[in-house]
């Protein structure tokens, strides 16, 4: 059995942080990307996990890794830059969050260990949370959220002591509005559990079965109710309100050059190297690292990634990615993400008509 209830201290918990997944509801952007490293305020969301992990004191970090391996690990590296240390884990085939717990297996060893799905965001960070769970020492902890659709989500019953009785995924009728969202704590009593679990009507070793079997087996798990703000950007629309409450929080910096012609106010970061020419940028809003703007406006909640070129163009309310070209576009884009290296230019000359190259599961809204 777990040492779980013994009064001496546990050993520091690792992290088990998810970056496989396949991202199909943020397609077309998951063709070519990682969906855990689409940037909020021109940063992957997964490094928004790993900072706050270390910030929680968890520095021992197993990286789930899938097809999108080779981009995450260019990505994050060996941790060193977070202040962690990474191991990467290959988990071939995407057989659902509790299955990477079997693969991460010796890499936790016996291990209590914090888990975090790598694209869910917690404005609040991760400290109190881990901070309960170091005090209270229970089996596991999961954290919930009174959400409006639970539907989409694994779904917590509590009792009236705040005691988990059940948990289900996705339930088809309604049970509670208590979502549970994608970071959980657990002991190494998990991996008995999920030695034996059944995959789902999906095809997944599902991790709401993994904390009902410990719930079964008459172990302690925590439900601690959260309020802080909390977001799984895996659909387009939660990306860009992801991106509004980062832009809120934004230290105002103006570190390349913004000539006199131009008006910048409320939270600025222009990111060194960028250049900001004859143009308004109201924030908050972030311009990337060698990104050129002239003649535009940036209107607010506006994240426009590095290298990209802005020319008499309007902008609000957007995300935009690497190497982006807009020049001339008549009226004004909001709402919108936009990949790399995309290319959208205004027709100077007749016919005036939209010419489009939209890759697959693109989607457009024409005036
Ligand atoms: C997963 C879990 C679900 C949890 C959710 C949080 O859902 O299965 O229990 O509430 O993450 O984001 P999925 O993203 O796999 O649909």
């Amino acid at each position: 059995m777990s040492d779980a209830h013994t009064t001496e201290g546990r050993p520091s918990p690792k992290g088990l942080v998810l970056a496989g997944g396949k991202g199909s509801r943020l397609r077309p952007f998951t063709y070519t990307g990682a969906k855990q490293l689409v940037p909020v305020a021109n940063k992957p969301v997964l490094f928004y996990a790993l900072e706050q992990l270390v910030a929680a004191g968890v520095t021992d970090i197993g990286v789930i890794v899938g097809s999108t391996a080779a981009q995450v690990q260019e990505a994050a590296g060996d941790g060193a830059a977070f202040g962690a240390r990474i191991t990467y884990l290959h988990q071939p085939e995407p057989l659902g969050i509790a299955h990477a717990i079997i693969v991460a297996r010796d890499f936790l060893g016996d291990s209590p260990f914090v888990m975090v799905l790598g694209d869910n965001f917690l404005r609040g960070g991760l400290t109190s949370l881990v901070d309960r769970f170091r005090r209270g020492q229970p089996d596991a902890q999961v954290h919930l959220l009174r959400v409006a659709h639970p539907e989409s989500l694994g779904v917590a019953v509590v009792d009236a002591a705040g005691r988990l009785v059940r948990l289900v995924e996705k339930p088809q009728e309604f049970i509670s509005d208590l979502g549970v969202i994608g970071v959980y704590c657990f002991t190494a009593a998990v991996h008995e559990v999920v030695a034996h679990q059944q995959p789902s009507a999906r095809g997944e070793l599902e991790i709401t079965d993994a904390i009902q079997g410990l719930v079964d087996r008459g172990l302690r798990v925590d439900a601690l109710p959260i309020e802080d703000y909390w977001i799984d950007t895996g659909k387009m629309s939660d990306m860009l309100e992801a991106n509004r409450i980062v832009l809120e929080t934004l230290q105002p910096q103006i570190a390349g050059n913004v000539d006199t012609a131009s008006t910048i106010s409320g939270r600025v970061v222009v990111e060194a190297g960028a250049q900001v020419v004859h143009s308004t940028i109201e924030g908050p809003a972030i311009i990337g690292a060698g990104t050129l703007v002239e003649r535009s406006y940036i209107g607010p909640f506006t994240s426009i990634a590095h290298a990209c070129q802005l020319s008499d163009a309007e902008i609000a309310g957007s995300i935009v990615l690497e190497r982006t070209v807009i020049d001339g576009v008549p009226g004004r884009i909001e709402g919108s993400l936009i990949g790399r290296d995309v290319t959208l230019r205004g027709a100077a000359r007749r016919p005036r008509a939209y010419r489009l190259v939209l890759g697959d599961h693109s989607e457009a809204q024409l005036p």
